[in-house]
């Protein structure tokens, strides 16, 4: 059949691929549709095309899967399995970290999904855009970059939404240097609001009055505790433990279930007496560790470290690093190691450093699938793997995070 760009044909989804897209196949070409389920099927419209597939989009559901709960057709970007229901997106998340394991030689079959009830508003960091228009509006991107402006987000916090309703139905000003605002909330619902992450506080001074009424507007709201350019921490417990959060400081985006996944890594380190918690922002990990009497921490981020040395003060049980990890490796000693990097996985500074002196344990946790097997394959030949665990941190979306939990060979 010959595809052309806007041609419209009838196709039956048989798979979805890794980024969460309903593979189909016309004469063995494959079509990738995003909102397609496996067993649906639908009329769907060529949008690009090449060598080897084309993308889609539908435009007549014919029959729908038993797993489609929902049918958002301006479903977001950033919730593209939203429509998908809870039980085939953990089989979609077991299903992609099984085969990506067994692709690297690293078969591995027993993985155990941790995840909550709670797969909508979960998000304690939500960043909205700013729309050039008269009012104030802001607005997420659909899956086609469109700018939707909207008055609920289905991830974010009640409170979260409560603002962004308000906000997109007032008569608030646009502010020309305003680009996006950060919502980060604690365990309390108690946000703070950061404007532009990038602003330089120099501009902001310089148009400091374009923002006074919705500075005002925002701490009307007896749940806003903090809103830029003021410097004060939002606080938040986390297991038990007290942490103040700047603006620029990492924390999971899901906190119920990093509790879940930090248990695991907790339980499988109950015989570790010294361990690393490399790439710590806060230190979240390394301080839910129970058994370990010593805790060495390591992250680059100035903001992190500050945080986390006030709450260590002088207890000898902990020391912190503010570097670059693949700078330190020396210093990197102890029965075990954690591991929780960005997207880009591990340097092979460090991989070498994890191949040559030998740890005990290592759980290495990763919001990147590709990333990890890619660094599993890597210290194979000097760790097992004991544990897979298939985390839920970010339900509604196609985005995987994997707990590994290893031990030397
Ligand atoms: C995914 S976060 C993990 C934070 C922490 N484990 C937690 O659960 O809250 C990654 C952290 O690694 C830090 N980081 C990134 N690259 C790093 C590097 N080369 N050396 C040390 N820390 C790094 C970032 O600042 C960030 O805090």
């Amino acid at each position: 059949m010959n595809l052309i760009v806007g041609k419209i044909v009838n196709v039956l989804c048989i798979d979805m691929n890794y980024h969460g897209l309903g593979v189909a196949k016309i004469d063995d070409f494959v079509i990738f549709t995003r909102d397609l389920f496996i067993d649906e099927r639908a009329s769907v419209r060529i949008i690009s095309i090449s060598k080897n597939y084309a993308n889609a989009e539908v435009v007549n559901l014919i029959t729908k899967s038993i797993h489609r709960v929902r049918e958002d057709k301006f479903f977001l970007d950033s919730t593209d399995l939203y429509n998908l229901s809870d039980s085939e997106q953990l089989r979609f998340q077991i299903h992609n970290t099984s085969e990506q394991l067994k692709r690297a030689g690293l078969e591995f079959n027993n993985i155990v999904p941790i995840s909550t009830e709670n797969t909508l508003n979960y998000r304690n960091k939500c960043k909205f855009f700013v729309k050039r228009d008269k009012f104030l509006r802001l607005f997420l991107y659909d899956y086609k970059y469109n700018k939707i402006v909207i008055t609920n987000f289905s991830l974010a916090s009640k409170n979260t939404n409560i603002i962004l309703e308000q906000i997109n139905t007032s008569s608030l000003k646009f502010i020309s240097i305003l680009e996006s605002i950060t919502f980060r909330c604690n365990e309390k619902d108690e946000l703070m609001i950061n404007f532009n992450d990038y602003i330089h506080p120099k501009l902001y001074a310089s148009n400091e009055n374009e923002f006074l009424e919705l500075r005002k507007f925002l701490y009307s709201f007896p749940f806003v505790k903090v809103v830029y350019p003021d410097r004060k921490p939002l606080k938040v417990e986390f297991k038990g433990v007290k942490y103040e959060l700047s603006y620029n400081s990492f924390f999971q985006v899901n906190y119920q279930v990093a509790d879940l996944a930090f248990d695991k890594i907790s339980d499988f380190f109950n015989d570790i007496n010294d361990c690393i918690d490399a790439y710590c922002g806060l230190g979240a990990i390394g301080f839910s560790i129970k058994n370990a009497p010593k805790v060495i921490f390591v992250d680059n981020n100035r903001d992190n470290i500050y945080q986390l040395n006030k709450k260590i003060n002088s207890n000898p049980k902990y020391t912190s690093y503010l570097v670059d990890v693949n700078t330190i490796t020396s210093k990197l000693l102890g029965e075990g190691i954690i591991v929780d990097p960005p997207r880009g996985g591990l340097d092979d500074t460090l991989i070498n450093h994890l191949n040559s002196y030998i740890y005990k344990k290592i759980s290495y946790l990763s919001c990147d699938l590709l990333t990890l097997v890619r660094d599993l394959k890597k210290i194979k030949d000097n760790y097992e793997i004991v544990e897979v665990y298939a985390v839920r941190m970010f339900p509604g979306t196609s985005s995987i995070e994997t707990l590994v939990n290893l031990k030397k060979r």
